[in-house]
């Protein structure tokens, strides 16, 4: 039987990467796929592509930052399937380089808004229905730079390092009423925020992919497998866990 048969399940960031990835798998597990992203147009393209391949998705325009945007966003999940059984909390973003000293103060809070904040209000409006039914998981996307430090990114590394508290606070809060609450650290995954990153230097891509034991860089999907898993009953007694998906990045 597919793993999410039944089941309505939330992705953001899902116009494009793992988030897309995320909701194309979710979908071929049976799940009915609530695709939310600041990208009206390129979740709309997701969501065709649960379709065509024989799923059901509806695609909603939404910024995590925003309160009213999420609670709209969870009331039209509500709406359309009248249930929500799990939530993969995955949009996010990358900024130019800049050491701590010069790195905009806009740059810094935009960071924690979309990231920390984002993560935070999707789980404000995600726990209440899933509380009603006594059941849920919901899957927070940190990153390897939750774990370890990373040069440059000063916003992105404490907003992903935040998101692995928030979701230990999460799982305590909410263990006892059935809803498990994950992050998983990804390492490096060939999407567009990486892309524009190593661009079309070859040597940034050889230094990249060295940092990762594994000996190469994932494929969306691969991360989309580890939030799957812990969206599932096969992860039923999972709870507070960040867990690296990283080829051992981290682990070095
Ligand atoms: N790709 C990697 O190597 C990597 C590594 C570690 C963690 N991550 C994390 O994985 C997640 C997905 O990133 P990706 O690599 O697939 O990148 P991506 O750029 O392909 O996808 C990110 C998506 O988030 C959306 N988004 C950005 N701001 C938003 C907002 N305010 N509201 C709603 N949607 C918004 C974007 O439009 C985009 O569709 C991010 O949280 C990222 O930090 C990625």
């Amino acid at each position: 039987m597919a793993q999410l048969e039944g089941q309505v399940a939330l992705v953001t960031g899902a116009a494009s990467g793992i988030g897309r990835a995320a909701a194309v798998l979710f979908a071929s597990e049976g799940a009915r796929v609530v695709a939310a992203d600041i990208d009206a147009g390129g979740v709309r393209t997701t969501a065709e592509r649960v379709r065509a391949a024989g799923g059901e998705a509806l695609a909603v325009e939404a910024d995590v930052s925003r309160s009213a945007d999420v609670q709209a966003l969870v009331g039209e999940a509500l709406s359309a399937y009248g249930r929500l059984d799990c939530a993969y909390n995955n949009a996010g973003m990358s900024g130019p380089a800049h050491s701590v000293a010069e790195m905009p103060e806009e740059q810094f809070e935009r960071a924690l808004d979309v990231m920390l904040k984002g993560v935070f209000l999707c789980m404000k409006y995600e726990l209440p229905p899933m509380l009603g039914r006594g059941s849920g998981a919901i899957v927070n996307c940190a990153s390897g730079a939750g774990l370890i430090g990373f040069p440059g990114q000063s916003g992105y590394v404490a907003a992903k390092h935040g998101v692995i508290g928030l979701t230990k606070a999460a799982a305590l809060e909410y263990s006892a009423s059935g809803i498990r609450v994950n992050a998983i650290c990804p390492g490096t995954a060939r999407t567009g925020i990486v892309e524009q990153w190593v661009g079309d230097n070859p040597e940034l891509e050889r230094e990249v992919t060295a940092l990762h034991p594994i000996g190469r860089i994932a494929e969306p999907e691969e991360i989309a497998q580890a939030a799957l898993w812990l969206c599932t009953e096969r992860a039923s007694f999972v709870t507070g866990s960040a867990l690296s998906v990283d080829g051992g990045y981290v682990a070095q």
